[in-house]
């Protein structure tokens, strides 16, 4: 006898694992919430239930709020540059358009920290710095230097001996 099936029989098939699919989705986005809720009760509120006391904004302090003359460890903290000679300068002129993470953030000789400051000035609209270019390239080749280099000071003035034997 043959065993091959009817297009209708297909059909009703296909339909039934379809179904069979639909329910098996359903009921694992259904355990899952509820272990999602029984686990971790206060995300899941977040998620499925009542929001706004939850969703009430953390308190975060902002720069602003941070005492402009608090200085610890050397770091002005609000805006975390090293406090250094030249900071005030660095302070007025290199935080007029962004934050001073971009500062803090950057490592580069002085040539490098020449190169982006005339980027800057060519694409960005920094204007010419006059005599102050040369306090903040002091302060920025000292202060941000590349890190290999900022580890230690490079060695000078060595008096070279002979090793007795
Ligand atoms: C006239 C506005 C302006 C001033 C003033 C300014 N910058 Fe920028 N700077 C920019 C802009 C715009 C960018 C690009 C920001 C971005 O990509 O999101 C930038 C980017 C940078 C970057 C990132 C460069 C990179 O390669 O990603 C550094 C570092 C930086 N500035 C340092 C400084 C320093 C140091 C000073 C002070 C000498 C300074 N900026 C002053 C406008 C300015």
């Amino acid at each position: 006898m043959s065993e091959e099936r009817l297009p209708i029989q297909d059909e009703i098939i296909e339909k039934v694992v379809k179904r069979t699919n639909v329910l098996v989705y359903a009921s694992t986005f259904i355990v899952i919430v509820a272990m999602f809720n029984i686990m971790a009760p206060d995300t899941a509120e977040r998620f499925f239930g009542e929001t706004e006391e939850l969703m009430e904004p953390e308190i975060i302090p902002m720069a602003e709020d941070i005492p402009d003359d608090l200085i610890e460890n050397g770091i002005h903290m609000r805006t975390g540059l090293i406090v250094d000679d030249g900071f005030e300068q660095v302070k007025v002129t290199c935080l007029a358009c962004h934050s001073a993470k971009l500062v803090t953030q950057n490592r580069a000789d002085r040539d490098g920290w020449k190169k982006m400051i005339r980027w800057m000035q060519e694409t960005q609209n920094l204007w010419d710095l006059g005599p102050n270019e040369d306090i903040i390239l002091d302060y920025l080749a000292k202060n941000y230097a590349p890190v290999q280099e900022g580890r230690r000071a490079n060695l000078k003035d060595i008096e070279w001996y002979v090793l007795e034997e």
